[in-house]
């Protein structure tokens, strides 16, 4: 697996795989271990988001000013480096891996996610990860925003209390306390607040294959995806 922080693009045409999707639904886990057998690209397109929201912070910028924030995304110096840990992101020169991953990071991601300013500020960032020999994108907006013409679209749904189980699963794992009903809740805000905005909202593509995970163990969800891949695209691997 590849990631790129920065990139030229190409004119020629090469598989991009979207796969879209609420928090949870195992997309994160998927895309890495796809990126992984196929030797394609990865975008985690939420990270720029959560990255966008940890730099206006730091910089004391309020997030309620969507100017502003655009500006910071537009301004964003982010490196994706893969190392034996997964994927580490970097915000000039500084890991900041953890930090983009603590609940009050998703929270301003949600809130910077809304504003079609930050969007289109960070739409040509995305779109420069699609390089040979491949790309698998990971979000909310891939296969209807930002590579409508990708030739494999999923979009990944669970149950919401089965990712606020999956989600306190982790935690614990993690040696965190976590609470189930605080959980679900949370994600039950954060599905209707994606999916009403009015930029960019989630919601499957026209051309999606919809995979529910809810009752899938992930090994399953991964062969499915490979072998829809396989049919619909040809791969040298
Ligand atoms: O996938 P994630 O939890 O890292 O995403 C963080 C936030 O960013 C989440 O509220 C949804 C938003 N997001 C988005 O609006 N569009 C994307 N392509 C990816 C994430």
């Amino acid at each position: 697996m590849s990631v790129l922080g920065k990139g030229s693009g190409s004119s020629v045409k090469m598989p991009v795989i979207t796969i879209d999707g609420p928090s949870g639904s195992g997309k994160g886990t998927i895309c890495q271990k796809l990126a992984e057998a196929l030797g394609f690209h990865l975008l985690d397109s939420g990270a720029l988001y959560r990255l966008t929201a940890v730099a206006a912070t730091e910089q004391g910028v309020d997030l309620a000013d969507q100017a502003a924030v655009a500006q910071v995304a537009r301004q964003l110096d982010v490196q994706f480096k893969s190392s034996e840990k997964g994927v580490l992101a970097f915000l000039s020169g500084r890991d900041v891996s953890r930090d983009i991953r603590l609940e009050e990071a998703g929270m301003g991601a949600s809130k910077v996610a809304a504003y079609p300013e930050v969007r289109e500020a960070l739409l040509d960032r995305q779109r420069a990860f699609e390089q040979q020999p491949g790309l698998i994108a990971d979000g909310r907006d891939m296969g209807t925003t930002v590579f409508p013409d990708a030739p494999v679209k999923i979009f990944l749904t669970a149950s919401a209390e089965e990712r606020a189980r999956r989600r306190y699963q982790q935690l614990l794992e993690r040696g965190e306390s976590a609470n189930l009903r605080a959980l679900l809740e949370d994600i039950q805000a954060r599905d209707t607040k994606d999916m009403q905005r009015s930029a960019s909202p989630l919601k499957p593509a026209e051309d999606v294959i919809e995979v529910d995970s809810t009752s899938m163990p992930i090994e399953e969800v991964l062969n499915l995806v490979l072998k829809v891949v396989s049919e619909r695209i040809k791969l040298s691997v």
